[in-house]
């Protein structure tokens, strides 16, 4: 029996809920399959510890985390605290020491879910954006000076190495040849931000050398944004700086109907350190305790956590079951305009499954 270490950390807000309901959808699953099994461990950190405790999570927090397989991750961010602490202090804190460098963005219309495009239905948009996910603009170098005075200086400083951007881009590379389309998008500014996008541009071409059975284009972030709306067809993997596809990403799950169904995967390739998968949406004050959160980000984000693990089957009847669910506007909660609840969905799910 192949046996899978998970470290649950639900985090704030609906993040707590939709956690919840992922590791009862995942155990679930396990149980069915009978090849393996999900040991998870919960870790109580994000803001109501950092009200306990003056920190987000526990010093040896990292080295705690680093024993197990993967991370599975709600969200981060409380009404009455700063989001840069909230984020800083464990998020980030966690993608930039272990390294999970590339970060993984499916999206799709599902069958069942309207997307805001007009004629826009399943297939039209089947994108996967690639995230540098370690550097760029969070790469969190800058300063403040002359705090509150009227001479104050604030520095945001991007960084972009060499080694970190054609890592990136031999993960976008690979990712697109591994899709029927062999067809990869390079996003940058490289018109306006001429030092670091220019170099990006160049291991571009560089990179795209080693993969000859793949086509590329290149995009300025600008225009994107319209060919995403305009031409979703013509696109299909995706690879840009963290901040730019942080904004393409939102877009990308919006235009696929919600935020609440889009999953993310912090990945580690080389696996030194445990993969991180979460889904895309924050906690969502507005509805926390309502139990109506949409559970299928997380639900997919687990999916893409069974096939980092290697479990490919489950991996597949999970993404089945996802799609039967979304199918069934009964299963809708409000972000779809639905009036479901989260229990209802997970109940749904694990039926289909
Ligand atoms: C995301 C989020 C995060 C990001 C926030 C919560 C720091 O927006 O995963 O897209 O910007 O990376
Ligand atoms: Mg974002």
């Amino acid at each position: 029996m192949r046996k899978h270490r998970i470290a649950a950390i639900p985090g704030d807000g609906i993040g707590k809920e939709v956690v919840a309901a992922g590791v009862e959808a995942l155990s679930a699953l396990a149980a069915l399959d009978g090849g393996f099994t999900l040991e998870f461990e919960h870790f109580d950190w994000g803001s109501d510890y950092y009200k306990r405790t003056g920190t987000m999570m526990p010093a040896d927090g990292l080295e705690q985390l680093k024993p197990f397989d993967a991370i599975y991750f709600g969200s981060v961010g409380a009404p009455d605290l700063p989001d840069h602490i909230t984020l800083w202090g464990l998020r980030l804190a966690i993608c930039q020491p272990f390294d999970q460098y590339a970060n993984v963005r499916p999206t799709r219309i599902l069958n069942g879910i309207e997307s805001p495009l007009r004629n826009a239905g399943v297939g039209d948009l089947d994108w996967v954006i690639v995230r540098e996910n370690t550097e760029g603009e969070y790469a969190g170098q800058g300063g403040r000076s002359h705090r509150g005075h009227p001479e104050e200086v604030a520095t945001e400083v991007a960084i972009f190495t060499r080694a970190g951007v054609r890592r990136i881009m031999r993960f976008a590379f690979r990712t697109a040849q591994s899709r029927p389309r062999k067809f990869l998008t390079v996003v940058t500014k490289s018109n306006a931000q001429r030092n670091g996008l220019v170099m990006w541009d160049e291991i571009a071409a560089e990179v795209a050398l080693e993969f000859p059975d793949v086509t590329w284009d290149k995009m300025l972030v600008d225009a994107m944004t319209v060919r995403m709306t305009m031409k979703p067809r013509s696109l299909d993997t995706i690879v840009a700086t963290n901040l730019h596809a942080d904004i393409l990403s939102d877009l990308a799950a919006a235009l696929a109907g919600s935020m609440g169904i889009a999953p993310t995967a912090n990945l580690n390739p080389e696996r030194q350190f445990p993969s991180m998968f979460e889904p895309i949406h924050g906690s969502a004050f507005d509805i926390t305790g309502m139990g109506i959160a949409n559970p299928i980000g997380t639900f997919w984000s687990g999916q893409m956590m069974l096939e980092h693990l290697g479990e490919q089957a489950a991996a597949d009847r999970l993404m089945r079951a996802i799609e039967k669910v979304a199918a069934d506007k009964g299963l809708h909660t409000p972000d779809l305009g639905g009036s479901a609840r989260t229990a209802d969905v997970t109940a749904g799910l694990i039926a289909a499954l």
